[in-house]
């Protein structure tokens, strides 16, 4: 078992479950963050404290509240005496027309995919620079950056600003801390539950390798970034989407 540490949030499911478990692999230590889902959280520590020699904890805190944020970040403290990886996955979409959009609604998926980002990062980044290193691993979207889907105008901008504070992060904590960032295309998990079969079908069809990813595909890259095998990557926005193409 390594000593390190990772914060995953919004790992109760999908892809930020899929980073945990796969980190849990390597030997890391893992922190699931959960908002609601406080029995998928319990299940999934409970998986990997069977499966893997790893220190594990879950805890609950909406990313989009700086008080949650700071409680959390202290009880890992608390925990485990440090953080050493931070993934910035915990996120939120709602597709609506922008008619039907209202202000409140669009600044709630601000208020967790963009200000939630900024929180973690500000109060992580703390820790990091006291610890003398430190990887914040930032999960966009290729909505950010050019697979614009139709009535997610909220999230598509909340998205861009992800990709607006890696450049910005890792340039303010370089060369401490790298901060890099994941646009992930179409996933297979309950953010796309909503789409039917031919919805499905059509956006397969814009994809080179004609499928959507399993979640393990991007938790396979934040495993990378984690790693010291990426030692030399920071800044730098990667695309896991198997070859989308817009039309
Ligand atoms: N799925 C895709 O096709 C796709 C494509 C591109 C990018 N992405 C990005 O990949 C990341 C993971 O997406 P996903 O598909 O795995 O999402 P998901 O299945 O909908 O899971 C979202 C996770 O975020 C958590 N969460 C939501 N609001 C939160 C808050 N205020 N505070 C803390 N946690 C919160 C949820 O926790 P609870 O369940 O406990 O509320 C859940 O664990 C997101 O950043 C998403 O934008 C996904």
């Amino acid at each position: 078992m390594s000593n390190l540490v990772a914060l995953i949030t919004g790992s109760s499911r999908g892809i930020g479950a899929s980073c945990a478990i796969e980190l849990a692999k390597c030997g890391i230590n893992v922190v699931i963050n959960y908002n609601r889902n406080l029995e998928k959280a319990k299940e999934l520590e409970n998986y990997i404290k069977v499966n893997y020699n790893v220190d594990v904890m879950s805890i609950k805190c909406d990313i989009s509240k700086e008080e949650e944020v700071i409680s959390m970040i202290d009880q890992i403290i608390d925990n485990f005496g440090k953080i050493d990886i931070l993934v910035n996955n915990a996120s939120i979409c709602k597709d609506t027309p922008l008619l039907d959009k209202t202000v409140k609604d669009f600044r709630h998926i601000l208020d967790v995919n963009l200000i939630g980002t900024f929180l973690c990062s500000k109060y992580v980044s703390k820790i990091m620079k006291e610890l003398g290193h430190g990887k914040i691993i930032n999960i966009a979207s290729t909505n950010a950056l050019d697979t614009y889907y139709p009535e997610s105008a909220d999230y598509d901008a909340s998205k861009a600003g992800v990709i607006s504070l890696t450049h910005n992060f890792a340039k303010e904590l370089a060369p401490i801390i790298s901060v890099n960032c994941i646009c992930p295309g179409w996933v297979n998990t309950d953010m796309n539950s909503s789409l039917s079969i031919s919805q499905v079908r059509e956006e397969e069809n814009k994809i080179l390798l004609r499928r959507f990813a399993d979640p393990k595909e991007i938790a396979n890259v934040v495993v990378f970034l984690a790693s010291s095998k990426s030692s030399y990557i920071n800044n730098e926005i990667i695309r896991v989407d198997g070859g989308s193409f817009s039309e």
